[in-house]
């Protein structure tokens, strides 16, 4: 990629501006936790999986800001500093499994030095970032398999090396094939309110070489309609414990379309993105988000005065519609309930036994 949606720079962070893109390509530089958080916030930056990586490095940045003190002051500083990380944004639980990361090193670490804890931090926040792109990679490898040559490919938002550390989980298997020698027709949704398509997923996939085509979200179902659609791949922020899936408004009537004209509808994300501790799609929070954002547009009015705004960021799919969820465990398919949880469970195993190896071999400060 010919860009870092974020860069971990020792005493602060570099974030590529996405509210910018694609007219500007500008990078923020986070010293804090609270201008990191403010990055998430305003959507900076924004995708579930890089905002999780975002939230770990600015917890590591706060610990190196804190400055010396009792241990329980310390861990009372960083709990704050975790519990304003996750006032960002509700829906996309990546957030909250990478803070709950960081928290496990807090807790692992009551008696070592601050300058240990430091280090711990900074390593397991920069092992968070490596291995998003690597699980991404994996994704694309067994996504790939599901597009042919002659395809009609649409995805919705921007799931690409802009939503996550890097190569991007839909996008990434969009990558996986055309790097392959694959040759298909891309369609991105512009998907208002904050066009995450027309802007970041076209961008994206411009600075690849790989022609795409915008379409405006009512346009879809037209092209299926017209048999232009042979598979739909679009990213998750949360997969319920049935499989249900939340992801950007619009994903959902998006679902029905393809059911209704038998069009196989995939959803691409790491199983970070998985929260079996929630039964279904119900009780996942979806984000409001503010009312400026319908009715205008950087800044200049689109809509008429004196009116009312509904702006929900994110809508659920039920998993009905969905063929498969696309992994870095492979491709995950019905009853999900029993699939997901066997995934889930290998996931936990493997994590647990990484961490027993690193803790062994020490802290890897230099990387
Ligand atoms: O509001 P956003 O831009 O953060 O929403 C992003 C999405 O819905 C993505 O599809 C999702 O986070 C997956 S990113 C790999």
């Amino acid at each position: 990629m010919k860009f870092k949606t974020i860069e971990w720079k020792g005493h602060y962070l570099r974030l590529l501006d996405q509210r910018r893109l694609p007219g500007e390509v500008r990078y923020l530089k986070c010293t804090d936790a609270s201008s990191v958080a403010r990055a998430i916030r305003t959507m900076a930056i924004r995708g579930a999986p890089a905002i999780g990586v975002a939230a770990a490095m600015g917890i590591a940045l706060a610990a190196k800001k804190i400055r010396p003190c009792q241990p329980s002051a310390f861990r009372a500083a960083m709990d704050r500093v975790c519990d304003f990380m996750g006032r960002t944004r509700p829906t996309a639980v990546n957030l909250f499994w990478a803070i709950d990361r960081m928290k496990k090193v807090l807790d692992e670490a009551p008696s070592s030095s601050l300058g240990e804890i430091r280090t711990r931090l900074e390593a397991e926040a920069r092992q968070i970032y490596e291995e998003d792109i690597e699980t991404n990679r994996k994704i694309g490898e067994y996504g790939k398999v599901l597009i042919k040559d002659g395809f009609g490919v649409l995805t919705h938002c921007n799931a690409g090396a802009l939503a996550t550390a890097g190569y991007g989980t839909a996008l990434g298997v969009i990558y996986a094939a055309w790097s392959e020698g694959k040759k298909f027709e891309m369609f991105a949704d512009e998907t208002r309110p904050m066009l995450q398509g027309a802007r970041l997923t076209a961008w994206e996939l411009v600075q690849e070489k790989i022609p795409v085509t915008v379409i405006t979200d009512n346009m879809a179902g037209w092209l299926m309609k017209q048999g232009r659609i042979s598979l739909m791949v679009v990213g998750a922020d949360r997969i319920a414990r049935n499989g249900d899936v939340a992801n950007k408004i619009g994903t959902y009537p998006l679902a029905i379309l393809a059911d209704f004209h038998r069009i196989p509808f995939y959803v691409a994300a790491p199983t970070s993105t998985l929260d079996l501790t929630i039964a279904s799609g119900e009780a996942i929070p979806i984000e409001e988000r503010s009312p400026e954002e319908v009715t205008h547009f950087r800044g200049k009015r689109i809509a008429a005065k004196k009116v009312s705004v509904f702006n929900p960021a994110f809508d659920v799919t039920p998993h009905t519609l969905i063929e498969g969820i696309v992994t870095e465990k492979g491709i995950i398919r019905k009853p999900y309930e029993r699939n997901l949880r066997k995934v889930q469970q290998t996931r936990e195993c493997l994590s647990q036994s990484a961490q027993r190896s690193r803790r062994a071999g020490g802290f890897e400060s230099n990387r």
